[in-house]
Formats: C-alpha cells, sequence, structure tokens
C-alpha cells in the first residue's frame, strides 16, 4: 500500500474526506444571471461549459462507433473565452495524479475515448486541464472542504466522461439514420435535429472541415459548481460553418 492510499484511508476513517464545499441553495444557472460575483456555487466569467467532441476521421482515432472526447471548457456566455489561468496547476502527470487517486477505470476509458490524433494522449489531458479546465472557477481548490492537492484535477476528468457518456453523438445520429458513409452526404437541419434529442431540444454547435463533419460541441448553463451541479442544456453560443447540405460523415479506417 502507498503512502498516499494509507493517507486515503486514514482520511476516509476520519471522514475527512475532501469534497467540493456544497451548495445548498442548488445555485444560481450561470449565464442566466446578472450577478458578477464568482463563488464556489456560481460559474462565472465561464458560465457556458462545452463538452466538446471529435469525429476524427483522417488519421482515424478511437472506436469507429463513436465520437471521442475533446474537452469541458468554459465559455464567457458569449463566445469569448479565459485559457491557461493558473501556471501553478498546469500539471505535466494526469495519468499519475489519476492512478494515485485510484481512479484507474477513469484512465482506461480515457485511453479509448479520450485520444490525441497527433501525439500522447497524456499530452491532449495536459493541454486540455491546463487551457480550460484551470479557468473554471467553481473547482478551484478553495472550493474545497479538507482539499489534498490536485483532488480537483481527478473530479474534472470525472466529470468530462460522465458527460460525455449521456452525450452519445454517434448513437444519435446513427437513430436517425446519419451513418458513416463516403457514398452519402448530409443535411445540417437533420444532424442538428437528431443531436437536440440528446441535447434538451436544443442543438449543438456543428463543425465541419472541408464539408466534413469533424465537431460538436454541447453548451451547458449550470446550477452549482462544475462537478456537483445541475447541467442545463443551453442554445449554441457560435454559428455552424458546415454547409446546408452536402456534409459528408467519413467512415474512421479500421487499423
Ligand atoms: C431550490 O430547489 C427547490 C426545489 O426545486 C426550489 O423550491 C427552490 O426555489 C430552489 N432554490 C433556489 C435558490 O433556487
Ligand atoms: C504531480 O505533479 C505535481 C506538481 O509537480 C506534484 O506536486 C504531485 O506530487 C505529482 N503527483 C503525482 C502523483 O506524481
Amino acid at each position: 500500500m502507498s503512502i498516499s492510499q494509507i493517507l486515503t484511508l486514514t482520511a476516509l476513517a476520519t471522514g475527512a474526506v475532501a469534497q467540493l464545499k456544497s451548495c445548498s441553495n442548488n445555485g444560481t444557472l450561470s449565464c442566466q444571471s446578472s450577478s458578477k460575483a464568482p463563488t464556489c456555487c456560481y460559474n462565472y466569467p465561464g458560465g457556458a461549459l462545452l463538452q466538446t467532441q471529435f469525429w476524427d476521421s483522417d488519421p482515424s482515432t478511437g472506436p469507429s462507433d463513436s465520437w471521442t472526447i475533446h474537452g469541458l471548457w468554459p465559455d464567457n456566455c458569449d463566445g469569448t473565452y479565459q485559457s491557461s489561468c493558473d501556471s501553478s496547476r498546469a500539471y505535466t502527470n494526469i495519468s499519475a495524479i489519476l492512478k494515485e487517486q485510484n481512479r484507474d477505470d477513469l484512465l482506461s476509458y480515457m485511453d479509448t475515448y479520450w485520444v490525441n490524433n497527433d501525439g500522447s494522449n497524456e499530452e491532449f489531458w495536459e493541454h486540455e486541464w491546463s487551457k480550460h479546465g484551470t479557468c473554471i472557477n467553481t473547482i478551484k481548490p478553495s472550493c474545497y472542504n479538507n482539499y489534498t492537492p490536485q483532488e480537483e484535477v481527478g473530479d474534472f476528468f470525472q466529470q468530462v466522461v460522465d458527460l460525455f457518456k449521456n452525450l452519445d453523438t454517434y448513437q444519435a445520429l446513427s437513430s436517425a439514420g446519419i451513418t458513416p458513409d463516403d457514398s452519402k452526404t448530409y443535411e445540417l437541419s437533420d444532424i442538428q435535429s437528431a443531436l437536440s434529442k440528446l441535447h434538451g431540444g436544443l442543438e449543438p454547435y456543428v463543425g465541419c472541415e472541408d464539408d466534413s463533419l469533424d465537431q460538436v460541441y454541447y453548451f451547458f448553463n449550470v446550477a452549482g459548481n462544475a462537478i456537483d451541479g445541475q447541467y442545463v442544456p443551453a442554445a449554441p453560443l457560435e454559428k455552424s460553418n458546415c454547409p446546408s447540405s452536402g456534409i459528408k460523415y467519413s467512415p474512421k479506417s479500421s487499423n
């Protein structure tokens, strides 16, 4: 047993488990209040949280019947965003942190569904955490009771994965007859309408590269903190860059 595991067990035994301060007032819904005071229960200025996904077909990454995770990005409710908010927490050991926190299942899920198309997965996760994760004000160390260093890092990655698991883009498209097929093209409105069924009737942002479907961003406002709070689907803050018709959806190469 490692020192950190012993410390964790000791913490459990004494009830001193690190956790985010509770938001018993249910929190104010981010982006929907005029309040400009960031608190541990109110995401500000990054009040819109975007669960972003990729469809990487060239080169292909991830399972051929699933989109993959890009990240969770705080946006200032207007299409602008802060980035790289705390260099002191720009960790270069995400895998080690997750292992130390006994989050092995999370790590193996990420190795399948949160993959880099140009470098190591670890590098991609470090980038997503330091550029975007450190800007989520409700998961700062000061928002924890009995904070243990890097606790918020594990909470962040778990939350992104939990959101992703409820946003199965591949399945939603496939249920509407929209499947990867080089001999077909699709209408933007059909893609948006299929995906809005996953998202409280609200369209996500749909992105294309060279008329080929390659990204989706699901926008949320959050009541409470970004981990325990309630994620409420929100309308996109960006307009799709896809053409209205003739959209390609290329199969991933099986390798
Ligand atoms: C919290 O939720 C309860 C039950 O849904 C509601 O009655 C109450 O008004 C909410 N409080 C705040 C501050 O939103
Ligand atoms: C990860 O890196 C940070 C910063 O260097 C360090 O404080 C922490 O102990 C490291 N954690 C693990 C599990 O290696």
